[in-house]
């Protein structure tokens, strides 16, 4: 052998254990150790979906699973001990999957102080404290990601995330909630009364275990107030003072008035920032049937940004649902170990909350006489209902809680701006 051959092939020789043991290395650093707190729903569809490893998920191992005190394991995974969890240094991410806010709240923050990452789904606890989560996640260099929280399997964080790289956002609008949009579709194609097509999306595992967040707004609040946190970076918590109305009043001839009317009603989350100023708001709105979002159908979701430079932007998939919402949970877990940074959060934005930003029309149903309530706001009698027209959204949300005192079942929705005027 030629002296340089020898060196060549000693060389290659050395490359290869090199690469090999990188290789080896590489492999054992891949095998990513998860917890997860809680198998309900979205638990046991991160399980399942981690359990098939298919494609990317090989190396995704569930180490342990957090079950309530006392409650008998099905799975050798399965403890009552979150301190276990806590305390196992193997454990890279702890996935929150619990829902409420105690003690998701606590654990999520001990969970990071151990220096693990956290993902979760649940939207009330990050609504509440984004700004906590955020800094204590900095703090000890670990993250802290929530793909799943808003939208279910949509990938909307990302794509508001990714806006937001080269854009101001200044409008958000989106059908956030799955179980109030399957409620009001089943409505509309049925005929069914409200309480049996909830108790259909609960056994489709869509609404929440009490389900008067998704009926009520809250839930949308929370999602809302999440993308508004991220999109204008400040951070807004959802109050009482905020205006929210919900879907609980709708009936069948409510219903069968729209269709007569030719529009389709949908629970709305929406916020426009002008100025220094933004709004926010979350309402039942009527739609004309040539819109996207008269045609957003079951549990899907519809969410949209306006940003400068890229116009609108629509995402649209699986808001609710088992497979959908454990799939942004994993892609979260897959964005950590393949070092996709989500955008840094400040909150150092100095916009402030205006209630009245935005006018609408609204159309609204009650036994007692609210022209007089109302009478600002040319009101008009159509029917059973009354319409009240271009009134500012926070002053509306106010006087219909006046109206909700006197008369618990009435009901109000957002008209759409007339044909060819601005889309809503
Ligand atoms: N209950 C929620 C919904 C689940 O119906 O949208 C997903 O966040």
């Amino acid at each position: 052998m030629h002296f340089c051959d020898y060196y060549d092939n000693l060389f290659s020789l050395e490359k290869q254990v090199f690469i090999i043991r990188e290789h080896k290395l590489k492999k054992e650093v891949i095998t990513v150790n998860i917890a997860i707190l809680g198998f309900g729903t979205v638990g046991s569809g991160v399980y399942k979906i981690i359990k098939k490893a298919n494609r990317q998920t090989q190396n995704l191992h569930v180490k342990h699973i957090l079950i309530r005190k006392n409650k008998k394991p099905d799975f050798p995974e399965m403890t009552d001990s979150i301190d276990e969890i806590l305390n196992d240094d193997d454990v890279d991410v702890v996935v929150e999957v619990l829902g409420g806010i105690e003690p998701a709240h606590q654990y999520i923050v001990e969970a990071l102080k151990h220096k693990k990452h956290v993902i979760t789904a649940n939207k009330a606890v990050i609504a509440q404290y984004m700004d906590e989560f955020t800094k204590v996640s900095r703090e000890n260099g670990v993250k802290f990601y929530f793909e799943s929280s808003v939208g279910g399997g949509i990938p909307w964080i990302q794509g508001l995330e990714r806006a937001l790289r080269i854009d101001d956002v200044n409008k958000i609008k989106g059908i956030f909630n799955g179980t109030s949009n399957f409620i009001l579709d089943q409505m509309h194609r049925t005929g069914e009364p409200f309480n049996d097509v909830l108790m259909q999306a609960q056994q489709l595992g869509y609404a929440e275990a009490d389900p008067s967040a998704d009926i009520d707004g809250l839930d949308v609040a929370n999602k809302l107030c999440i993308s508004v946190d991220i999109a204008y970076d400040l951070f807004i918590k959802p109050t009482a003072d905020l205006p929210i109305f919900g879907i609980r009043n709708i009936t069948e001839d409510d219903m069968a008035h729209f269709d007569q009317l030719g529009m389709t009603i949908k629970l709305m989350g929406v916020s426009h920032q002008v100025g220094n100023e933004f709004d926010y708001m979350v309402e039942p709105t009527l739609y004309y049937g040539d819109t996207l979002e008269a045609h957003t159908t079951d549990n899907y979701n519809l969410i949209s940004l306006h940003g400068e430079t890229i116009g609108v932007l629509k995402f649209m998939g699986q808001g609710a649902g088992q497979l959908p919402t454990a799939n942004a949970v994993i892609q979260d877990i897959l964005d950590i170990f393949q070092n996709k940074e989500h955008l840094k959060r400040e909150f150092k934005s100095t916009f402030k909350y205006s209630a009245n930003l935005t006018k609408h029309s609204y159309i609204v149903r009650s036994e007692i006489d609210c022209s007089t309530l109302f009478k600002k706001f040319n009101p008009s009698v159509r029917g059973d209902y009354l319409v009240v027209t271009d009134i500012p959204v926070g002053e509306m949300h106010r006087l219909m809680k006046q109206v909700l005192q006197k008369d618990e079942t009435a009901f109000m929705a957002s008209l759409p701006m007339k044909k060819g005027g601005a889309a809503k």
